[in-house]
């Protein structure tokens, strides 16, 4: 009921002046108030929700999700759209043909409840008063503030019913938070909303400066996840799932001691029950299990073109945003809300920052449909920088915030 311009002003002030913690989770109340509120208590299980602050390759949910479903955690999991550089689980799911994204509330519960995991789109109207005010927001370039960022996320996170949060908040080129002070600045916000909300939120402070793991692209996403759930696991991927994974299965109250939790995890991909349990659920939404099950069925590009090492050296920057753009140019994804994307291309890395590598040597493959490929291809090639000298390896998990 507020005029645009009134709020626009109140935007703009808050960008400016930042707020205290009460007023960002009056905030965030109200505009998790501001829409429907999914009620998962006749779930009777403690519901852990996960989310990402936005990355490049990020196809961690896919990973995680299944896996500690398949520990006994239920899980209830609405999740959006890629937008700008950054992709979104739900058009990973849906290049997998049959997957429904968008079914009824009552057939969400049911699911979480008959199988334990149900994975699906923000279908509800969910914070409607958030969508308007980023729409403001990004119209006065007043998107990156922390108490504005801050009481957005948590504000979906609260109507979408989540007792209690684990999120990534992601650290580096390719994501919100260019720092890690900022990204602290961010998660320390977010936790002290989920104190006066009564909503436990645990932050994993995580590096995205190269993409995570090896493809960026929707269904190329798909096959590295099916593989990871098949004991084939990118190592940063891999403690990045690990990490989230543990402090999941604490919350939900399914194990105290976080070791132990990592253990357990690795126990169920190495014994099939993770991918056991994404099979259940890509059937229960409706998907077509053939294509899991035969990754090569899966929506395909016309052309692999791999690009290849100038020099002998070291992979010294994978800068994830640029990679991420140059996916969305292939047509992975979208500029505007409303564009329609190509979940057959992208980019599959066949090298990773700090690997040592010779002159020739493949360093990426591009999956294209169209001509886009000659400009992406020469783009990444200046992209992907080589240092002569042995670079050193940064952290993945770089701190968690409680
Ligand atoms: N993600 C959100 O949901 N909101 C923001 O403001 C920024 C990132």
């Amino acid at each position: 009921n507020i005029k645009d311009y009134q709020v626009a002003a109140l935007v703009m002030a808050i960008f400016l002046n930042g707020m205290t913690n009460q007023e960002t989770t009056d905030l965030t109340l109200a505009m998790a108030q501001s829409g429907e509120i999914l009620d998962l208590s006749t779930l009777k299980e403690t519901i852990v929700d996960k989310h990402s602050t936005g990355g490049v390759g990020d196809k961690v949910s896919l990973v995680l999700l299944p896996l500690v479903s398949s520990l006994g955690v239920p899980v209830a999991k609405m999740s959006g759209r890629g937008l700008g550089f950054t992709g979104g689980t739900v058009d990973k799911l849906e290049s997998i043909p049959g997957y429904q994204t968008t079914i009824e509330m009552n057939e969400f519960v049911k699911n979480v409840e008959e199988i334990g995991i149900s994975m699906i789109s923000q279908t509800l109207n969910l914070a409607p008063a958030d969508k308007k005010l980023y729409a403001l927001r990004d119209s006065i370039s007043c998107v990156e503030s922390i108490p504005l960022i801050a009481s957005s996320i948590m504000s979906k996170k609260i109507a979408s019913g989540a007792q209690k949060i684990v999120l990534d908040v992601t650290v580096g080129n390719g994501a919100f938070m260019k720092n890690r002070e900022e990204a602290r600045k961010l998660a320390n916000t977010m936790i002290e909303i989920g104190k006066l909300a009564k909503r436990e939120t645990v932050c994993i402070l995580t590096n995205m400066d190269e993409p995570l793991g090896y493809a960026i692209g929707n269904a190329l996403e798909v096959i590295e996840a099916v593989r990871f759930l098949k004991n084939d696991m990118p190592e940063d991927l891999k403690q990045v799932v690990l990490e989230l994974g543990s402090y999941m299965m604490q919350l939900a109250g399914k194990g105290n001691d976080l070791e132990e939790n990592k253990v357990k995890l690795l126990e169920n991909i190495k014994n099939g029950e993770a991918y056991k349990k994404f099979i259940e659920l890509v059937q229960k939404q409706g998907g077509d299990i053939t294509y899991i099950e035969n990754l090569d069925k899966l929506p395909k590009a016309k052309q692999i073109e791999p690009i290849y090492s100038p020099k002998d050296g070291y992979i010294q920057e994978m800068n994830s945003k640029e990679i991420g753009k140059l996916a969305g140019i292939l047509g992975a994804g979208r500029e505007q809300k409303e564009d329609v994307i190509d979940v057959s291309v992208g980019i599959v890395l066949a090298k990773k920052v700090t690997d040592k590598v010779k002159k020739n040597d493949i360093l990426a493959y591009i999956h294209a449909n169209d001509e886009k490929l000659v400009e992406v291809k020469k783009r990444l090639e200046k992209i992907i920088k080589i240092s002569e000298k042995p670079v050193e390896k940064e952290k993945v998990v770089l701190e968690v915030i409680r």
